[in-house]
């Protein structure tokens, strides 16, 4: 009897140790939200107040409890998966975070400084343009999109839609009027490529106007679900609304600025393909003037019209600039909200220093909640004449700024 309980005891003691050491070994390093890792004792190695952002190494079950609060609260996966990413940073979170917080100190000094608030001069023509975005081309990206069995950078054929896409842009640019490039851009965190499409500009060629949207897909459901991930909403909305706005800019007037279209590889498995793109162009001093991210357009969660506005990660001037554009153009509603984490690619270019912004579908709290699951797929909850304020939001940036000398004045 005494023997058979030293047997259990002896057992499971050894099993806890496997366990534990097996965690041990699978530690991520991941950003989450400060509030969200002490609420759940989680220690951080690195944290920064103002940013509101800390620095953790968690073992599966700690990764579980953030994501059980994140979703509780409405977030979707709640921390940023540094993993795959580490080579850029090396292991100086210190400096990542207070490079973060140079950032945020700068957008918040502009609501206090004089700078005048971007304006925006109505360009009649300009209405026109905008509605040539079609809602069926948009439901015909998406449907061809997302009837791949998913997208993943982490998949035994990560570029089978990648080099679709390609054949299909470049035969869509044959009949483009302005000089362009398109590339395939090879990464080293992952085996997926990402891809640009340059529409070069013909004043200042060096002034980049970025516009982009992640391709990839990808199946996080619990226990199964298999790798299904067709993600229409995440992110074939997002990448059709980019090929559409790019059908209609390429037979414009050539702007004055160079407009930039990328579709991103691995942001799902933690913002590979826009971590190393924006890394370089800092390398390279490119003058990047805004970036545009657009993941999630399609489920208007907070009503058909109403677009949510990041403000984390994001640039005070540029937000105000998609503001007066919309009031000048769209007379949609904007309300501000947030992710709490870097959630999208914009947060890899805010974190270089370039100006971005990210116009959602709604409300953080009324996003789609079927993304990262089988189900993401058409149906009639999601809504195209919605979608398509995106495609407008990306050509107005391009027509506007690309053919402007503003820029954001800190
Ligand atoms: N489109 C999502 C981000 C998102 C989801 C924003 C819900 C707002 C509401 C994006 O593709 C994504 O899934 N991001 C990851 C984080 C990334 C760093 C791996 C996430 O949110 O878990
Ligand atoms: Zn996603």
């Amino acid at each position: 009897m005494k023997w058979t309980l030293f047997c259990i005891l002896f057992t499971t003691t050894v099993a806890n140790a496997q366990l534990l050491k097996q965690a041990q070994g699978n530690l991520k390093p991941i950003l989450a939200d400060l509030n969200d890792l002490r609420a759940l004792r989680i220690p951080v190695s690195a944290e920064n107040e103002y940013v509101e952002v800390g620095f953790a190494k968690v073992d599966p079950f700690q990764l579980s409890l953030i994501h059980e609060r994140a979703h509780k609260v409405g977030k979707c996966g709640g921390f940023e998966d540094l993993e795959a990413g580490m080579e850029f940073f090396g292991e100086d979170f210190e400096s990542l975070l207070s490079s973060l917080e140079k950032i945020k100190r700068k957008n918040e000094l502009y609501h206090l400084a004089p700078f005048k608030a971007p304006t925006v001069l109505k360009d009649e023509s300009l209405l026109q343009v905008i509605e040539e975005v079609s809602e069926s081309n948009l439901r015909a990206y998406v449907q061809w999109l997302s009837s791949f069995p998913n997208r993943d950078n982490k998949s035994s054929n990560p570029n089978r839609h990648v080099t679709e896409m390609i054949t299909r842009l470049e035969a869509m640019l044959s009949s483009a009027s302005i000089p362009f490039e398109v590339s395939e851009i090879a990464h080293s965190s992952t085996a997926q490529k990402s891809i640009r499409v340059r529409l070069i500009g013909r004043e200042r060629p060096n002034e980049i106007i970025v516009l982009g949207g992640h391709l990839d897909s990808i199946n996080q459901s619990w226990g199964g679900g298999g790798d299904q991930a067709p993600g229409a909403d995440d992110n074939a909305s997002g990448s059709a609304n980019l090929i559409e706005a790019l059908r209609i800019l390429m037979t414009k007037e050539q702007p004055k600025r160079t407009i930039e279209f990328f579709w991103y590889a691995g942001e799902e498995s933690g913002l590979l393909g826009s971590a190393e793109i924006a890394k370089q162009y800092k390398n390279q001093n490119k003058d990047v003037i805004a970036v545009l991210q657009l993941d999630m357009t399609l489920f208007p969660g907070s009503g058909e019209g109403v677009i949510g506005s990041m403000t984390d990660f994001t640039s005070a001037w540029l937000r105000d600039y998609l503001k007066a554009l919309n009031a000048t153009y769209l007379k949609a509603t904007i309300i501000d909200d947030k992710c709490g984490y870097g959630c999208s690619d914009h947060a890899s270019w805010n974190r270089q220093g370039y100006p971005a912004i990210m116009p959602f579908e709604s409300s953080f709290k009324g996003s789609n909640k079927n993304i990262h699951t089988a189900k993401d797929v058409i149906s009639p909850a999601l809504n195209f004449k919605h979608s398509a304020l995106y495609s407008k939001i990306a050509i107005l940036l391009a027509m506007d700024l690309g053919n402007s000398s503003e820029r954001q004045p800190y």
